[in-house]
């Protein structure tokens, strides 16, 4: 059950024009706070944009990507370093359960990433996000406008398992 719906979470790159309710923006954020934290030091934070200009400010500031402007939202994580225990891994963990809720509610969302230094400078002044708070990306979100085929069992790859200690084996584990 919950292995088919991880199935169904895909990279959406295309989104339709019609804005996300802020019910379930807010169920995104919902689903975000129940990730696991470091020493459960609750230290995410979360910025949604749906203001156009906004929008292209975001864009502006990372390596081009067109659906960074086109999205009807961008849940931005963000983590508070004067706290967190493991902030980065935190931001991690609260992401894939955005991306997981959006594929659960018919929402297509997609990790941009945003890299350490001129990336991350450029962001923090666009959204004035301070400087102890760390970003790793942003997630834009909207109505899927392209049908994505959910992960399927051909992916999965048994010579990538080691059982007991690291061994490449051809078949079996
Ligand atoms: C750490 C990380 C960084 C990523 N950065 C980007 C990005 O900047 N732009 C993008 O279009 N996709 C990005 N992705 C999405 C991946 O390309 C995508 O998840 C991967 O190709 C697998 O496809 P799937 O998500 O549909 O399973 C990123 C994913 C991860 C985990």
């Amino acid at each position: 059950m919950i292995l088919e719906a991880i199935s169904n979470r895909r990279a959406c790159r295309t989104f339709l024009a019609d804005p996300v309710p802020l019910e379930l923006i807010e169920e995104l954020i919902h689903a975000g706070q129940y990730a696991p934290t470091a020493r459960h030091i609750k230290s995410v934070e979360y910025i949604f944009v749906t203001d156009e200009k906004t929008h292209r400010a975001i864009a502006g500031a990372l390596v081009p990507q067109d659906f960074v402007a086109t999205a009807p939202v961008i849940i931005v994580p963000v983590a508070d370093t004067k706290t967190a225990s493991k902030p980065r891994e935190d931001l991690t963990l609260a992401t894939a359960n955005i991306w997981l809720q959006a594929a659960h509610l018919g929402l297509g969302c997609v990790w941009k990433h945003v890299h350490d230094g001129e990336e991350q400078e450029k962001l923090r002044a666009v959204l004035g996000i301070p400087e102890h708070y760390l970003v790793i990306n942003v997630l834009p979100i909207g109505y899927p406008a392209e049908t994505l085929a959910p992960h399927t069992d051909e992916e999965f790859d048994p010579k990538k398992i080691h059982r007991e200690k690291w061994r490449r084996r051809e078949s079996e584990y």
